[in-house]
């Protein structure tokens, strides 16, 4: 775990429940239902990823593989702005990619290490969703062998990313909020386990009163157990 660096996820709390912040040279999931916080956590990242190294970013670049069309550079703007940081500069500093099926998903994702390799200022990719396009093209237990396999694939070609360039990967995977009803989804937590097994950090979100989330983090004997309480709030992801 040499030379592993961090960035902030703007909550001190979510921080420290990750041992300082989001990781280089790992791959990251959030999961959680929908409106959990994921796509906000995506969005604060690609903009703190570029915070100097002082404020808790590495002075680089992000990734933004959108999957659900869910991107918005409006959000961008303000979180930019709530950080005093120049707008045009940010958004500048974000290679945005519309995936619009798994085949050109795992094209994308094919062609990043030429990207990577040409830009090494980029020090973050992020997959939001990573499941969803897998999901709606290979449906139900009959796909599942095959779909598993080409979801293995990619993500471990993700995470070699990581490795290789130093790069933080975040992963995320919208799960219902009784996992145990869809038994045989593979990307779904099933008595406590998944059944698909990659390296890499695990964080659950779940919602809290109003704009406030919880996150936990899975399997991970590293790092303390417990939960955190952050905010989702309109300049961004604060305690
Ligand atoms: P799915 O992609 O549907 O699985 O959900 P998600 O986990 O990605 O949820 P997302 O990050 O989109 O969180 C949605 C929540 O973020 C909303 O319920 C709002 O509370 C909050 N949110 C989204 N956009 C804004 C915004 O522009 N301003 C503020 N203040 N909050 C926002
Ligand atoms: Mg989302």
């Amino acid at each position: 775990r040499m030379n592993v660096r961090k960035i902030t996820t703007g909550s001190q709390a979510l921080d420290g429940l990750l041992g300082g912040g989001i990781e280089t040279r790992t791959m990251t999931e959030f999961f959680g239902e929908f409106g959990s916080g994921k796509t906000q956590l995506c969005h604060q990242l690609s903009v703190n990823v570029q915070l100097p190294p002082e404020k808790g970013g590495l002075s680089g670049k992000a990734v933004y593989i959108d999957t659900e069309g869910t991107f918005r550079w409006e959000r961008i703007e303000n979180m930019a702005k709530a950080l005093g940081l120049d707008i045009d500069n940010v958004m500048n500093n974000i290679y945005y990619i519309r995936a619009i099926n798994t085949d050109h998903q795992i094209a994308i994702v094919d062609d990043l290490q030429e990207l990577v390799s040409k830009d090494p200022s980029i020090k973050l990719i992020i997959v939001d969703s990573v499941t969803s396009h897998f999901r709606a093209e290979y449906p139900g237990r009959e796909n599942l062998a095959v779909r598993q396999q080409k979801l293995n694939k990619h993500l471990h070609q993700l995470t070699r990313l990581a490795e290789v360039y130093d790069i933080a990967v975040i992963i995320t995977n919208q799960v219902m909020a009784r996992p145990d009803m869809f038994y045989g989804d593979p990307t779904v937590a099933v008595g406590g386990h998944t059944l698909y097994h990659v390296p890499g950090i695990r964080v659950q979100l779940k919602k809290s009163r109003g704009n406030r989330r919880i996150a936990r983090v899975v399997d991970a004997p590293h790092l303390p157990e417990g939960e955190v309480v952050f905010a989702l709030t309109e300049e961004g992801i604060r305690d």
